[in-house]
């Protein structure tokens, strides 16, 4: 049987609740602590505040029990072992990480410190944030033999991050004393042990006591920089695919055969190789310019992360180009727009492609009719308030009368519609789909007009008139 550990998890956002569940279900103890009091009172009630597969059936498993919610960080490091921060790292003006959240947690429990502790770092962070914590915390008075500052990445996706916590590809520990490493082992022993993997009604997912994760040892900075370094190197991934669709659209060929031939390279892989509108999220845009100022700051040229992020800016004025080329003029058209979260099957619109979009067909002056399965309330506070900003309850809804329709999230219902149904709803049956979810084909038998990325425009063929 692995050991049970008392942990505090600081921060209830996507990250930080759903570690705080996890560890729970992996069978310890654990108090989350968020300084926001209305979440705090949300969550002990049993709202589960985002959406996300399988949160709602584990905080009703732990809610009040194995896992517990205040706003006390005080108490809750006095009684954890294993103190998480998992509190936000905006980006600030300059590029860089905000750290103030982090600082301030940190100085905070340095004020309650009264035992050996080990306080883990699971927002991304920058490298030698983990210096800087330590730090802090010496200042505020604490003997070096109290505690350790330990770096441990989260790579969760939105929208599947439970399962994604429970069966991860691996787990990075970076610590720099056996002792706080010691902790961070049993603390993940249930899943390292594949012993979580035999208990009865389990999270489902890839991995099996058979095959349980790897847990990796390294430095707290090269830990650090793992993350920021992965997530730079899923978002250029992206990137790169998204300038090899430009190419297929100019030379008339198919990204998707060409990303399908080059993901077949097991050295390549096909994941991430998904061409569309551009990365959006609270953690690529975000993660790459702070990746990049980092390494500026340190004196490195790493200007490859800039071409990244502008081509990542450009995908989104292509996208605006094309629905340009389908309608000529822009003013006054009605647009149905299905999907304003950043990805499908998540409530998030932070740093959203979608959102951005919508805010530029506005601009030019269209009337844009808009349907999500999870994300309209916190697009509604979004985006302005104007009679020509419409929500829709549902696809067909939105479409209804359209000039056209444009997908801009990848939702799975999005990809499933009645294609008949909604030709015979709008007014011109024609569908730019920024996330290539329909095959052409497919779209010009139903009588589309269907324009994709990376992929030669189809038109349906007009049966010769007689003259
Ligand atoms: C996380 C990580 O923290 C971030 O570094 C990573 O890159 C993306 O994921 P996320 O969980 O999405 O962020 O953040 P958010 O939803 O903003 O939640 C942060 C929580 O921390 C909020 O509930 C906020 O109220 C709380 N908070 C913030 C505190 O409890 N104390 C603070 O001082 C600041
Ligand atoms: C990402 C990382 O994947 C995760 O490891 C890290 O912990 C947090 O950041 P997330 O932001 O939830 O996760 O979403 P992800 O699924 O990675 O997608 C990010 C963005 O890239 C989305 O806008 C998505 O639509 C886009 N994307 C993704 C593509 O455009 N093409 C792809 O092939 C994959």
């Amino acid at each position: 049987m692995s050991k049970k550990i008392q942990i505090a998890v600081v921060g209830s956002g996507y990250v930080g609740l759903v570690a705080a569940v996890c560890f729970a279900e992996m069978g310890h103890d654990v108090i989350c602590v968020d300084n926001d009091e209305r979440k705090v009172l949300a969550l002990q009630g049993g709202d589960t505040l985002i959406h996300e597969d399988h949160l709602p059936e584990l905080l009703n498993r732990y809610r009040n029990q194995r896992v517990r919610f205040m706003t006390d960080l005080a108490e809750a490091t006095r009684e954890c072992e294993a103190i998480f921060i998992a509190v936000g790292t905006p980006q600030s003006e300059t590029g860089d990480a905000d750290l103030s959240y982090v600082e301030a947690v940190a100085s905070e429990i340095a004020r309650s410190i009264n035992g050996y502790k080990v306080i883990v770092e699971k927002s991304t962070v920058p490298v030698y944030t983990n210096e800087w914590i330590r730090r802090v915390i010496e200042r505020n008075g604490v003997e070096r033999e109290m505690f350790d500052v330990v770096s441990n990445p989260e790579f969760l996706r939105e929208g599947t991050a439970v399962s994604d916590f429970l069966h991860p590809d691996r787990i990075v520990v970076g610590a720099d004393s056996e002792r706080a490493a010691a902790v961070l082992n049993a603390i993940y022993a249930p899943l390292t042990s594949g012993e979580y993997y035999d208990t009865e009604n389990i999270i489902p997912g890839m991995l099996s006591s058979e095959n349980p994760p790897p847990i990796l040892l390294t430095s707290t900075k090269s830990a650090e920089i793992i993350k920021h370094a992965s997530n730079a190197f899923l978002a250029m991934k992206i990137s790169f695919i998204n300038a090899v669709s430009n190419l297929c659209e100019a030379a008339d060929a198919n990204v998707e055969q060409v990303a399908r031939g080059m993901g077949l390279d097991s050295r390549i892989g096909p994941k991430f190789l998904r061409p569309g509108i551009g990365y959006g999220g609270s953690c690529f845009p975000k993660d790459v310019a702070a990746f990049r100022s980092v390494a500026e700051q340190m004196g490195v040229d790493f200007s490859l992360l800039s071409e990244v992020e502008k081509i990542n800016t450009e995908q989104k004025k292509r996208f605006l180009s094309k629905v340009r080329s389908a309608l000529w003029t822009l003013r006054g058209k009605k647009l149905a727009v299905l999907g304003l979260a950043f990805k499908g099957e998540t409530d998030d619109i932070r740093e959203s492609p979608a959102i951005d979009l919508v805010e530029m067909l506005l601009g030019e002056g269209c009337s844009v009719t808009a349907y999500d399965p999870a994300a309209m309330e916190r697009a509604k506070a979004e985006l302005p308030e104007s009679k020509q900003m419409i929500y829709a309850t549902d696809s067909y809804a939105a479409a209804r009368d359209a000039d056209a329709l444009l997908i801009l999230t990848d939702w799975r219902e999005f990809a499933g519609l009645d294609l008949h149904k909604l030709n015979a709803t709008m007014r011109y049956p024609i569908v730019i789909d920024g996330r290539n979810l329909y095959d052409p084909h497919a779209m010009v038998e139903h009588g589309f007009t269907y324009m994709s990325v990376g992929r030669p425009a189809a038109h349906p063929v007009r049966e010769a008139v007689a003259v």
